[in-house]
Parts: structure tokens; sequence; C-alpha cells
């Protein structure tokens, strides 16, 4: 097993912070980092990730959804893998900095004599984060054999279909079925990502091992009202659709403060139509992004909440139309998975804490595939998905350390137990 110096720690934090801050400045926007899923933007990002990966010993290629893969060996092989793509005016490290530490752990491997006895491949996903279409994990459900047909016709804001976005990026949406590893290909998937949360910093510990991903439901709630003067309609005569709207968003966050944190829920997204302040406003799409580690939590709150929004649009006299845009259950990591970045953890010094992740992740569509874990790195003050998110090289360097570390401490077979 590989004992690391603190210099060849910092080493590895000094590499991966100029790489994560090399990524950081690939974006849509001069002043914010916005970098959608299959726009130039990704691909300068993904050809950057390959000229690494290349570097590092590996072979590249690129799947029909823009999925960069660096190759090491093997028939059966460890994933490991997080995106590239980033939410609007994103941090730097929230996917990015997973994808550099599997690259600067399998450069380790790829330069030493004695090879491992399976294969690595270092996966780049492209869409995490659902920033661009309404649909998310399309890259990491791909390579799980399980990207689903019917999302080729979702649209982004600006039209633009997921399809034709594929074909605009270079690629074929026909090849999309070869991006899926075949059965016994994928020994196991991990990932490594700052953990999005206070928790690691308030117990002053640097890593931890995740021990499920959180469920998430995705409910678009859209109501019709009349859009009509704002200044000539007496407030008994109107149908609001924005008022309604509102009452539906306090009324998921007083149903979600009452699981006393069982369950989350928030609005992040309303698109209010025609959007004039001189018009009552006649359409509104409110967005709500419902986790809970409880499936029955969930539903339970999903469902009221539904009930509540026909409620509300009855008495409003609007219409009202739900739809469900995501469901995915809560994701257990596999337990030998996380024992071994335990000890991985441990070697280096630290105190291997277990924590949930209330963050989602391509583990949640991997492990369709294959075992998944995951490892978190402290973030300061907890702060993710915001320009102020930051770890420190310190925290970087070990968390390349502990993954080297795991992968030194794999074994497939232990998983089948
Ligand atoms: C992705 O970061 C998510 O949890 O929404
Ligand atoms: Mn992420
Ligand atoms: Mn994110």
């Amino acid at each position: 097993m590989a004992a690391f110096s603190q210099n060849e720690i910092d080493a590895f934090g000094a590499r991966a912070e100029a790489m994560v801050n090399a990524l950081g400045a690939i974006s849509a926007e001069p002043d914010r980092l916005v970098r959608l899923f299959l726009t130039s933007e990704h691909r300068r990002a993904a050809d950057r990730i390959g000229g690494w990966m290349r570097e590092a010993g590996l072979e590249v290629s690129e799947d029909a959804l823009g999925t960069v893969r660096g190759r090491l060996d093997g028939r059966q092989r460890l994933l490991i893998g997080s995106h590239i793509d980033t939410v609007i005016d994103a941090g730097k490290y929230d996917g990015n900095f997973g994808v550099i530490a599997g690259i600067l752990a399998a450069e380790h491997f790829a330069r030493r004599a004695n090879r491992l006895t399976f294969g690595i491949d270092v996966l780049a996903f492209g869409d995490e984060e659902g920033s661009r279409f309404p649909a998310t994990l399309s890259s990491s459900s791909a390579c799980a054999g399980l990207f689903r047909a019917e999302n080729l016709q979702l649209a982004d804001r600006n039209g633009v279909a997921l399809v034709e976005a594929i074909k605009a990026y270079g690629k074929s949406p026909d090849d999309i079925p070869h991006a899926a590893y075949k059965a016994g290909e994928a020994a196991a998937y991990v990932e490594v990502h700052i953990e999005q949360g206070p928790v690691l910093e308030s117990r002053n510990q640097p890593l931890a091992v995740v021990t499920a991903i959180i469920g998430q439901t995705y409910l678009n709630i859209e109501f019709l009202g009349e859009a009509a003067h704002a200044g000539t309609v007496p407030m008994m005569l109107r149908r609001d659709a924005l008022a309604g709207a509102a009452e539906a968003m306090l009324l998921g966050e007083r149903l979600a403060r009452e699981t006393k944190g069982e369950v989350v829920a928030t609005v992040g997204r309303m698109t209010v139509a025609p959007g004039a302040s001189n018009v009552i406003p006649g359409k509104v799409v409110v967005v709500f992004d419902i986790r809970s580690g409880s499936e029955p939590a969930r539903a339970k709150l999903a469902d009221a909440l539904k009930a509540g929004a026909r409620e509300i649009s009855d008495r409003r006299q609007l219409s009202v139309t739900i739809t469900s845009t995501r469901e995915v259950a809560t994701t257990p990591c596999h337990p030998a998975i996380q024992d071994q970045f335990a000890e991985a953890i441990r070697a280096i010094g630290a105190e291997p804490l277990r924590l949930g992740s209330g963050a989602g992740h391509d583990g949640q569509a991997m492990a369709k595939l294959c075992p998944i874990g995951m490892l978190f790195v402290r973030c300061r003050g907890g702060i993710s998905h915001n320009p102020k998110e930051y770890a420190s090289p310190r925290d970087l360097g070990l968390a390349v350390a502990a993954l080297i570390g795991f992968i030194e401490r794999f074994e497939p077979e232990k998983l089948l137990v």
C-alpha cells in the first residue's frame, strides 16, 4: 500500500486545485460559471479532460452523450466518475473535482510497474445537474443502459430538443445504446464529491464515507388562470395563477417543516406568464424539488402537496396540471465499498465519518448497473451550488490519496457477498 508523505499529499492537492481552476474558467459567461450539457463550454471542458486523461496514460473515448472515458487496462473495471456540467452561477468543485480525483488516482496506477488485477474507467459525465433539459443523469443513465428514448424530445429553454443538441455536439442518438456497459464489465462505480453540507467542517474532519444518496421527486405544477389588467379587475374577481402558485409554495414549505427534517422541499424555479408588472399572471409553472431518505415520507408529502394544489386551484377558480418529471429512489452505497473507503480514510490518519448524501449524484443511475460508493470531501461553510464553493488544496490532496488507498484495497469479489 502506498503511504503518502505530507509533501506528496500537498502535491496532489496543488495539482487538483490547478485543474479545478482551469475547468472553472470554462464558462458560457464571463462573470459567473455556467456550463450546460452539450454546449460549446461542455465541448471545451471535455477536451481539456480528455487531454489530462491522455497525459495520465489513459486511453480516451467519448460516447453518444459526450461522456469522456479514460480507460486503464482490464476487462472488468472499477468505474470512477462524476460530472462536468454545472448549475447556473456554479461553484468550481461540484462534480469537476470528482473527475479530476479519478484522473489523478488512475495516473498513479498507470505509472506503476505492477498493475492492478482489474481495469479502471474514469468517467466525465455531462448531465448530472439537469440545468439545460428537464431531465437529469442522462449520461450516467446511458452508461447504465437505462437511457429513456422519450427524453430525446425534451426541449431546453430555447426550444432545442435533446435529440438536436446531441447531433449539434457531433454525436448520433442511434449510438446511445452502445454507451451501456455490458453485464460483468463494471465491478463497481465510485465517486469523490465535495460534501455540499456543513457536517465535516463542524466535526473537523476532511473526508467521509457516504452511506446512501437521498431519493428525489420533482413535481411540475402548472396553474392556469386568466391574464388581465392589473388596474381594472377587482381583487375578488381575479383568477391569478401566481397567487395560487405562491400558496402552493408555502404549503410545500409548511408540509416539509412538519416532517421535522425527514423531508425537504424547495422551489427554485417558477415561470410566470406573461411576466409583466401590470398584468395579472395567467399561467405559472412552479417546480418542486422534494427529497427524503424515506420513500414513504417523500411520497406522503408529494401526495399532500398535489391534493393541496388541487384544492387551491378549485378555491381560486384556476385549473391545475401536475406532472412528475423526476422520481429517483434512495440509493444505498454498498457496505463493502463503504468499509474499504473507511479503511482508506483511516490509513491517511483521518476519522471515517459516515454521512448520507442530501444531494443527487450519478451513482443513483450507476447503481442500476453495479454496486456504488462515494467519498465526501469537506467544503467551506457547507456551501455549494454557489460561486463561494471552496475546498482546501490540503483536503483535495487527502481525497486523492484516500481514493488511491481505496483502489489498492478494492476487491471486486468482496462485493458478491
Ligand atoms: C444535484 O446537484 C442535485 O442534487 O440536484
Ligand atoms: Mn454534483
Ligand atoms: Mn450539483
